[in-house]
């Protein structure tokens, strides 16, 4: 068919080790009986040993997508078909496993790369190891022009994750033509506690097999489980996301592209992480002058978990700080400079739409400012900032997640509340 006739000579030489099982019957593992029924929602019975199966955003999403899953024991020979929508033709890319042991849980990881893909282009993939065959789960590839993409801030939770549950299911069966979706950072409220990421996984289901995920790291992913902070290797572990070039903070931030946009998602955990190990910031920061500036895409969208705005003055007047963060205190410079379109936040767990700040005031030649608020059950009390909150949701705030829809004139950002409700809408064109 036309779509499968576009591959480029990278699938090629993968069509060439073909391997067709689609007629043979599937046989038992048996291997489920050893974890908990819930890690098994996606397969049957006798489907193989995976859970957490997943997309996750590269650097280019015409053309690539990473597939990643864990198992409970070593299946390295495990890879990934792929297939045009309906088609019988299935190319076969292999996985790479590692041993990943953090809080207490023994996994194997597997990562697979899928390259070559043909844009605007709707595929299939499985997971497969020898004769035993997951279900096919839908991957579409991105396209040049238009795009939606949902926004979650921060999904944290102390009841077993199910309001994230909601904010999924919610967002999922009111957005049903969206592309991929942004994690704002802190998504389970401890990054060591692997019944959370368990727990986290589960409520994400009816999204992330079949959409490509962007997560940003937040601090509660750099805690232990004794609350001190420590390199996150939970978040670290389950998201192979694009390469930046760092020998020290290789997958802790990254950019990519979806049609007319380029995202920096960048990691403000430096405070929690230098004692551990030091030079985050400095290297990021000269990271995204070089990263920005290459990007020719007419959006450029910048996305960080904490907030520019320390809310914690009482009266909104600290005449020396300006009511910023010590994160924007440190960031707002280089943006000033870069100036990015859109400054995208989360961490306060409120939603604030902040509008164009330059030099640490309100000015319409300055970047764009969204704190995109909270879609987990940790409320927090947080009073309006007169000088730049230009609106907040009703007090006290029960959660939210956003939309961006990108064409070429314009960014249109929308946030609604958990019954579906659109709560502020904001649109930006140039
Ligand atoms: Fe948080
Ligand atoms: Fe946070």
């Amino acid at each position: 068919m036309e779509v499968c006739a576009m591959m480029s000579e990278a699938f090629a030489i993968s069509r060439r080790r073909f391997l067709n099982i689609s007629s043979r019957t599937v046989a038992a593992l048996g291997l489920f009986g050893l974890f908990p029924a819930s890690w098994r929602r996606v397969f049957a019975a006798d489907g193989p040993d995976a859970f957490f199966v997943r997309q996750i955003i590269t650097e280019d999403s015409r053309t690539s997508r990473m597939i990643a899953w864990e198992s409970a024991v070593s299946e390295p020979e495990a890879v990934v078909d792929l297939r045009c929508a309906g088609a019988a033709d299935v190319a076969s890319f292999a996985a790479r496993e590692k041993v990943f042991v953090d809080g207490g849980e023994r996994l194997f990881s597997h990562e697979a790369l899928l390259t070559g893909l043909a844009p605007d282009t709707s595929y299939e993939y499985r997971l497969r190891t020898g004769d035993t065959a997951s279900p096919w789960f839908s991957l579409q590839t991105a396209a040049d022009g238009t795009f939606k993409a949902l926004i979650f801030p921060d999904s944290q939770c102390s009841d077993g994750y199910r309001t994230w549950r909601n904010a999924v299911e919610k967002a999922a069966q009111q957005q049903s033509d969206a592309d991929f979706f942004i994690m704002m950072g802190d998504l389970v409220d401890n990054g060591e506690a692997a019944y959370q990421w368990r727990q986290w996984f589960e409520g994400a289901a009816k999204i992330i097999a079949r959409l490509p995920c962007a997560p940003l790291m937040g601090n509660h992913e750099a805690y232990d489980l004794n609350w001190q902070c420590r390199l996150p290797l939970g978040w670290l572990g389950y998201f192979p996301v694009p390469g930046n070039g760092s020998l020290h903070f290789s997958g802790w931030y990254y950019s990519f592209d979806w049609g007319v946009c380029h995202f920096a998602a960048l990691n403000t955990q430096w405070e929690e992480v230098d004692a551990l190990r030091a030079g985050l910031f400095e290297e990021q920061a000269a990271w995204l002058r070089r990263d920005l500036a290459a990007s020719r895409k007419k959006w450029k969208i910048v996305l960080m978990h904490k907030d520019i705005i320390e809310y914690d003055y009482p009266d909104g007047s600290d005449p020396v700080t300006g009511d910023i963060s010590a994160t924007g205190r440190a960031l707002m410079p280089i943006f000033d400079e870069l100036r990015p379109d859109v400054v995208l936040t989360a961490h306060q767990h409120t939603y604030r739409r902040l509008g164009h700040i330059l030099h640490f005031a309100p000015s319409e030649d300055g970047p764009f400012y969204i704190d995109t608020g909270n879609c987990g059950n940790c409320y927090y009390d947080v009073p309006q900032n007169m000088r730049f909150d230009k609106k907040m949701l009703a007090q006290p705030e029960r959660g939210n997640y956003m939309t961006l829809e990108a064409s070429a004139g314009q960014l249109r950002f929308q946030c609604f509340l958990p019954d579906g409700s659109l709560a502020d809408e904001v649109v930006l064109q140039k």
